[in-house]
């Protein structure tokens, strides 16, 4: 009995959120094992919104966003192109691409991108610009695995050195529905917003793996 409760507490512990308000991931050399497991709040979608803050100075192509499911890798996957300038955005497996205004290197991006089954439609919102909206179609997402820093190429794992991320990302935000444009823009300036419901960076339940570190966000002096 105490044995359970012990076992209990440590399970209670090891899943506890942290509000990771102010702080972001730093994802500091090329690997093909530094990687976050992001743990959802619940595990069948019909509707999607991911919002997350990145920089890099990489020019090859690399995930920002891997979700995978076990039926199609590429669940819902947010993927810079190696093509300058484009986004592409995978659901259920199919493949969209958004041209998107100066994907510059060193500086700070918002990414959100929407998605709903109903419409099968997608977008992309970049640096609080949207995208046309698109179709891909799509049936429920279920029992995701999350995954930051690396690209899955299976449920969980097959990652590859020449997809990963280096670089720091923050404010990782996911919903189970589709955010209004101005929730979205809310979020890309630091107002107010609801935070997620699926991933909510300020209870935020993860597992790092590898070289990744949790540090401070490094803002301007004032
Ligand atoms: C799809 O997801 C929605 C929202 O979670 C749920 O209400 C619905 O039952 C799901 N449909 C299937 C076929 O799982």
């Amino acid at each position: 009995m105490a044995c359970l409760l012990l076992l209990m507490m440590l399970t209670a512990c090891a899943a506890s959120p942290q509000d990771l308000s102010g702080k972001m991931f730093t994802f500091p050399e090329e690997t093909k094992t530094a990687n976050v497991r992001l743990m959802t709040a619940s595990r069948n979608f019909d509707a999607v919104t991911v919002c997350l803050r990145s920089i890099t100075d990489l020019s090859r192509n690399h995930a920002l966003f891997s979700l995978a499911t076990k039926f199609v890798s590429n669940g819902f996957l947010i993927f810079k192109s190696p093509t300058e300038d484009v986004i592409t955005l995978i659901v259920n497996g199919k493949s969209i691409n958004f041209e998107v205004q100066d994907y510059k290197r060193n500086v700070w991006h918002t990414t959100c991108s929407t998605w709903d089954s109903a419409s099968g439609l997608v977008q992309l919102w970049f640096d609080g610009k949207p995208s046309i909206r698109k179709f891909t179609g799509g049936s429920n997402i279920t029992e995701p695995s999350v995954i930051l820093g690396q690209e899955q190429d299976t449920f969980g794992g097959g990652f590859d050195v020449k997809q990963c991320f280096t670089g720091m990302i923050s404010n990782v935000h996911m919903w189970d529905y589709i955010l209004s444009p101005c929730e979205i823009q809310r979020y890309v300036d630091n107002l107010n917003f609801t935070p997620g419901n699926v991933l909510n960076w300020r209870a935020l339940n993860f597992q790092i793996g590898g070289r990744v570190l949790i540090e401070h966000e490094q803002l301007p002096c004032l």
